[in-house]
């Protein structure tokens, strides 16, 4: 739900859990989990049980640090109206305010307490997992990165295998910038896909957890429509040499605001 309005967001919801998903990503910073919570109520009220819900948001930075964390977690449980929380993650690392490992120490907390049912980490490197790892004996379950064809990650990919984290991609579709790409709509015209349908099969034959962003109902639904079809071996090269390195996020290794 990041970059969704608070106004689309309760409308973005619905027609995604109406279209099937049941995984709901939010963040403490995007301004919206109130909007998230109203339509997992609303959801919750016409049938869907909480338990086939996976929702996850994320603790700000400016929160970082163990009794910041504590209360970050109630006001955002407050405005998502849950009881518990499927998955929270520390949402970048700020390797100079290096505060990550108190913070992820209060994860942990929560989770013990029954609040919080998998903990982890978003836009964490090799060296801050590390770290984080070494001082607290806990692996995080995910780590949420900027991942896509330009960007495809093959190191930390390899460091999550290694280590048994779960890679989870933001900015899936490259921000709406690869949907146009040549050899992407060339690929989605041969399968009778969509170039959007292209990147998450991507994604999914990759083995990432991928959440396309979308506020439009037709392009939520068709975005969930990769199920029945496979990407060749020889369609997976030519999406390999889309790497080039770009990044759209800022640099977590040199991201430390806390605005
Ligand atoms: P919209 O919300 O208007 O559908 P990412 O997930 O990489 O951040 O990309 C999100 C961007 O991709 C948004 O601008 C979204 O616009 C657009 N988008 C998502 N799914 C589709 C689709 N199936 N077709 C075209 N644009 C899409």
């Amino acid at each position: 739900m990041w970059q969704t309005p608070p106004g689309d967001t309760e409308r973005a919801v619905g027609a995604a859990l109406d279209a099937g998903y049941r995984h709901v990503d939010t963040a403490a910073a995007y301004g919206n989990e109130a909007e998230v919570g109203h339509a997992l109520s609303a959801a919750m009220t016409s049938g869907i049980a909480r338990n086939d819900l996976y929702v996850v948001t994320k603790l700000w930075n400016s929160e970082q640090g163990y009794d910041t964390t504590l209360r970050a977690f109630d006001a955002s449980m407050d405005k998502l109206g849950l009881d518990y929380l499927d998955l929270y993650l520390i949402h970048w690392p700020l390797p100079e305010v290096n505060a990550f490992v108190d913070t992820f120490r209060a994860f942990a907390h929560l989770r013990d307490q029954g609040r919080i049912r998998s903990i982890g980490v978003s836009n964490f490197e090799p060296e801050h997992l590390d770290v984080l790892i070494d001082e607290t004996g806990i692996v995080p379950a995910v780590n949420q990165i900027e991942l896509h064809p330009l960007l495809p990650q093959q190191e930390l990919r390899e460091v999550h295998a290694r280590l048994g984290i779960a890679t989870e991609a933001w900015s899936p579709l490259g921000q709406g910038s690869l949907l146009e790409n040549p050899r992407v709509v060339a690929i989605g015209e041969h399968h009778g896909k969509t170039p959007a349908q292209i990147l998450i099969r991507w994604h999914v034959q990759l083995g990432n957890i991928v959440i396309p962003k979308s506020v439009n109902p037709e392009r939520i639904a068709s975005n969930f429509d990769v199920f029945d079809f496979e990407l060749s071996e020889q369609d997976l090269a030519s999406i390999a040499e889309l790497e080039d390195g770009t990044r759209l996020g800022p640099d977590p290794r040199t991201f430390n605001f806390t605005g």
